[in-house]
């Protein structure tokens, strides 16, 4: 049965689209059926660090000029990819209607859909909650500093009080061992559950990695270079650790839910 997972942050520029892009890939790489979504769209740029040249976009499958299916693009290990670029301002700020067809449309991709990991914008604004909301389990990017844990809190604060979402797999970037990246999340975890009923699961740390960022400029994806690279083993961990967490189902609209029903994932 489909699953999905978003990819969202507090603070803006730590690593999302990077972990989302790679996790996807090398959940692919083991033989899932794995869809990439870009949710973050008028800022979309997955597809420039996958190395992609998309023809179509999310946006031609919203406005009704193509079915769901027909937007997927090729990525590598067999990877289906959706990019959320398309160059148009409207996309920054889609209303609610547009993000439930959107969340609602992705349900046409069921039959050959293991896993859809969704890359959503920066912040608690209402796209970000209504994706994070949307799917079976949510990461949460943080990076070992007081703005990203204050951005990440507000973030979980309102997914959990608007939403009812109540899980979150965080993965701490940019740590420079798996120790110190453990003592953020148990410093952030302390912090958010005193005030908030929330469940937070440690699903790993990313190095801060030189080729990480090279990556990005070359638009060659790490986890295509050999498996056992530390990055690439920790991409490996973390598709591990996410898929083994516990799955929020609090009766909302959620991504392969049918109308009405239960979900179809969990
Ligand atoms: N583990 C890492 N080590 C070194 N650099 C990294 C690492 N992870 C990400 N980066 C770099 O950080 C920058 C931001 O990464 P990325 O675009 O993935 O973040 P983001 O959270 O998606 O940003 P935005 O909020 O703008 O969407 C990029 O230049 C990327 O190469
Ligand atoms: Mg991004």
């Amino acid at each position: 049965m489909a699953s999905s997972i978003v990819v969202a942050s507090g603070k803006g520029g730590v690593g999302k689209t990077s972990l989302a892009v790679n996790l996807a890939l090398t959940m692919a790489r083991q033989g899932r059926r794995t869809i990439l979504l870009d949710a973050d769209f008028g800022m979309a740029n997955a597809h420039i660090l996958i190395g992609a040249n998309p023809q179509r976009f999310v946006m031609d499958a919203i406005q009704g000029d193509a079915g769901m299916s027909e937007v997927l693009c090729d990525a590598p290990h067999g990877m289906k990819f959706i990019s959320g670029g398309s160059g148009l301002l409207e996309m920054l700020n889609l209303d609610q209607t547009t993000r439930y067809q959107t969340i609602r449309m992705v349900d046409e991709l069921r039959d050959q859909t293991e896993v859809l990991i969704a890359d959503v914008p920066a912040g608690a604004s209402d796209s970000s909650i209504a994706f994070v909301a949307a799917a079976d389990r949510v990461i949460v990017v943080l990076v070992g500093e007081p703005t990203s844990f204050l951005d990440a809190y507000s973030l979980i604060k309102a997914a959990s009080l608007e939403a009812n979402v109540q899980n979150f797999a965080i993965v701490v970037n940019m740590a420079r061992s798996v120790s110190e990246a453990r003592q953020h999340f148990e410093k952030f975890k302390a912090t958010a559950t005193r005030f908030l009923d929330v469940n937070l699961t440690f699903a790993g740390h990313l190095p801060l990695s030189e080729r990480m960022r090279r990556a990005v400029v070359a638009r060659r994806p790490i986890s295509m270079d050999q498996p056992d690279l530390p990055e690439n083993q920790a991409f490996m961990q973390i598709s591990k650790s996410v898929m083994t967490s516990p799955a929020n189902d609090h009766g909302g609209i959620k991504f392969f839910s049918s109308p009405g029903g239960a979900s179809a994932s969990g």
